[in-house]
């Protein structure tokens, strides 16, 4: 039974209980259910009235996500429950605890009144999924708490707590979970609250200023515009006008690109973590992470570990590192602290659960180390080999090597099945990016173990298998080849990095650099030539390091930052560019935005195949989710290997094939993999099929 429903002295209680998240499922019949047992009730004359609840501390969190390929007429039965519930005749009030979201919350607002948990959270997150509250919440909401709050509430989709929503007007009234029913049923005999009009000029003018506010985003989301057109509707039409805009609006936003590639990405990096084949492996316990190396890394990792719940023990052989470590770690949770994420009194309960060490004594009982020490083969082979002397048998060895061959530090070991890569991204406190590396040894229980440390640092894990670079930065790289040619053939910077920050990318290829360091690169393709003379590569880097400008840190890179942070155009580099191309006899032309879009993540895609193709990547979806959650590619373009799709594979195919005539078409071979779907008329989303994801 997916919703219960039992009477109590005269008030009918309806129980949604539909693990894990309470979705309003149509498919699943809760829909069905609750229409079914609210019309009984609402007939039975023993009732006097009637609250909705959610099983498990949980209210709603909404719709089944997974039934949103429905056609219209099969998600009607979720209108008309709603319609049900407002033209009810008894009091039906609902009682919120945990999450209250989008269809859950709309729900909600439908009934006559709300009471709430004070640490409820109350939203409307659909525009994270291209979508708007499409049961009545952009006529409800702005009804009920005003135009700014209700624009804010859905255009960020960020939910707000029960004591907050008290405030706004959203619920009635806040009590602890255990007095829930019985404010209900004090509510019910006194009187439901009546409902206050609002002015219609200051709605407008709120509405003015909305649109100002969020800006950014309008100009991006569809979604978002959408949504502001059913609010200007909510202040001047009435509700039953207002529902069918909203119905129709909903309807053109279901089938949208930018909310398919948004419901894929939710649903992928659910998926990510259910890697295929590890289905029955259950993963090892860890309780607490020791950290070697009290660098930026390594504190970082401590912080998200603790943070996570675990306890940390870190070590270094510097007392100064040591000292180092703390600060920043402590200073990482007084900013939580300071933005009013957690308390004093828990950043302290933290701070309890680290210890510093200089040495490995202490790791006599680990259960998971992660090392964290200087990016160099022998140092790192060092550190692995004398914790594989110290630690337990079954103590599990990561190591936090972005560049590294993960199989040669496992061979340092004695026992290199133990063995992991595990890849943070910097900040490791913050970015959701964690690649999962498994050397050729590493056994299947120490991946299961690391993806779920994974989940409860709530990261985006995702594992892939040996290889230069990795999934995230083999195609980095292969965006970068094409970004530094672009500018030997006519392009400057600005515009590089401009047409893909406009195609949506977080920050341009070359600005990323600049902000990474550009001594990184440098090393990487000084090695590279001499592994692969045949293939050469743009000097304008090289070039540009050599003169010492080496990003942000320096104040010059591709950019100037006279503030050290934001990029300003440098005519100096845009000379030693147009010097460069004319050296090397290249008649520089004009280069659109399009091409320079396309080459730059038509290269990614040709990767991502091959690491698909490969095997480095186990599903397309995986590729998808390092782009989307390390590297800043739009989210509402799902990640290279969808908008792959999206585009068509057969044209994708051609273009990159085109390419090949460019001066570095030996880097343009195109992926086999893209050769064989393309004749045969498949996506690169059937091969996720099997995992689950969507498309
Ligand atoms: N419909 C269907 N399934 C949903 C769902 C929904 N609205 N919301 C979450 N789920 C599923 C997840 O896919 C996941 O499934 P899995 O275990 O098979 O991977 C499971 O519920 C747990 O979700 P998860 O996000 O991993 O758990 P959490 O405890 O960290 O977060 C929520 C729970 C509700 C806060 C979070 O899932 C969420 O924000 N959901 C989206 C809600 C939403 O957008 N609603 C609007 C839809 S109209």
């Amino acid at each position: 039974m997916k919703v219960r429903s039992f009477i109590e002295a005269g008030a009918a209680r309806l129980i949604i209980d539909n693990p894990p998240v309470n979705a309003l499922s149509l498919s699943k019949g809760v829909i069905a259910s609750l229409t079914d047992m609210l019309q009984a009730v609402l007939d039975d004359a023993a009732v006097t009235h009637v609250t909705l609840e959610g099983a498990g501390g949980r209210f709603s969190a909404g719709a089944d996500i997974t039934d949103f390929d429905l056609p219209r007429e099969q998600i009607e039965p979720t209108r008309n429950l709603l319609n049900l519930v407002t033209s009810a005749r008894k009091p039906v009030i609902a009682l919120i605890t945990g999450e209250a979201f989008g269809g859950g919350l709309e729900l909600a607002l439908a009934c006559h009144a709300r009471i709430s948990t004070p640490e409820a959270r109350l939203g409307l997150p659909e525009i994270n999924l291209g979508l708007l509250p499409g049961s009545g919440g952009t006529q409800r909401m702005p009804r009920l708490v005003g135009v700014a709050s209700a624009l804010d509430m859905m255009l960020t989709g960020k939910p707000i707590s029960g004591a907050d929503a008290h405030s706004l007007g959203l619920v009635y009234g806040v009590h602890e979970q255990d007095q829930l029913r019985h404010a209900a049923d004090a509510l019910a005999v006194r009187g439901l609250p009546p409902h206050l009009g609002r002015s219609a000029a200051a709605q407008c003018e709120e509405l003015e200023h909305m649109r100002e506010k969020h800006a950014g985003m309008l100009d991006r989301s569809l979604a978002a515009r959408h949504i502001v057109a059913c609010v200007e509707a909510a202040i001047d039409e009435p509700l039953d006008k207002g529902l069918r805009l909203e119905a129709d609006y909903f309807d053109e936003l279901m089938t949208s690109a930018q909310s398919r590639a948004l419901r894929y990405a939710f649903l992928s990096e659910r998926s990510v973590a259910r890697l295929p084949g590890l289905e029955d492996v259950a993963g090892r316990r860890v309780t607490s992470v020791g950290v070697v190396g009290g660098g930026t890394m390594g504190s970082g990792i401590a912080a998200a570990a603790i943070e996570a719940g675990f306890n940390v023990i870190l070590t270094d052989t510097s007392a100064d590192m040591l000292a180092r470590a703390e600060t920043v770690i402590s200073g990482i949770f007084d900013r939580d602290v300071a933005k009013g994420r957690i308390t004093p009194g828990q950043a302290r309960e933290r701070m309890a659960r680290l210890s510093l060490a200089d040495d490995y004594s202490g790791f006599r009982d680990a259960e998971l180390i992660v090392e964290a020490v200087f990016e160099d083969m022998a140092v790192k082979q060092a550190v692995l080999c004398a914790l594989d002397s110290v630690v337990p048998p079954d103590c599990i060895l990561a190591s936090n090597t972005s560049t590294l061959d993960i199989d040669a530090l496992a061979a340092a070991t004695a026992s290199p099945a133990r063995v992991i890569g595990l890849h943070f991204f910097s900040p490791a406190h913050i970015m959701r990016l964690l690649e999962i590396v498994r050397g050729r040894a590493t056994a299947p229980d120490v991946v299961a173990t690391a993806l779920a440390v994974a989940k409860r640092m709530r990261k985006v894990p995702v594992v892939a298998g040996v290889c230069d670079g990795f999934i995230g930065n083999r195609m980095f790289e292969e965006m970068l080849r094409q970004a530094y040619q672009l500018l030997e053939e006519g392009a400057l910077p600005e515009q590089v990095d401009g047409a893909l920050e406009r195609f949506g990318m977080a920050m341009g290829p070359l600005k990323v650099m600049d902000l990474a360091g550009q001594d990184i690169g440098y090393k990487i393709r000084q090695r590279r030539m001499a592994e692969y003379p045949d293939r050469p590569y743009s000097i304008v880097p090289d070039i540009l390091c050599e003169q010492g400008r080496l990003g942000q840190k320096a104040k010059a890179g591709f950019y100037d930052y006279p503030d050290g942070r934001k990029a300003v155009r440098s005519d100096a580099v845009d000379d030693m560019i147009r010097r460069i191309s004319a050296e090397r006899g290249i008649a520089r032309r004009s280069i659109c935005d399009d091409e320079i879009v396309e080459r730059c993540i038509f290269a990614l895609i040709n990767e991502g195949a091959k690491i698909v193709e490969e095997g480095i990547a186990a599903r397309p979806l995986d590729v998808d989710m390092v782009w989307l959650n390390g590297y800043g590619f739009p989210r509402d373009r799902g990640g290279p290997m969808f908008y792959a799709d999206e585009l068509g594979l057969p044209y994708v195919l051609a273009r990159i094939t085109s390419f090949g005539e460019l001066t570095e078409g030996w880097a343009w071979k195109p992926a086999s993999l893209l050769v064989t779907l393309a004749d045969a008329g498949r996506s690169l989303a059937s091969l996720n099929s099997a995992s689950g994801a969507t498309q």
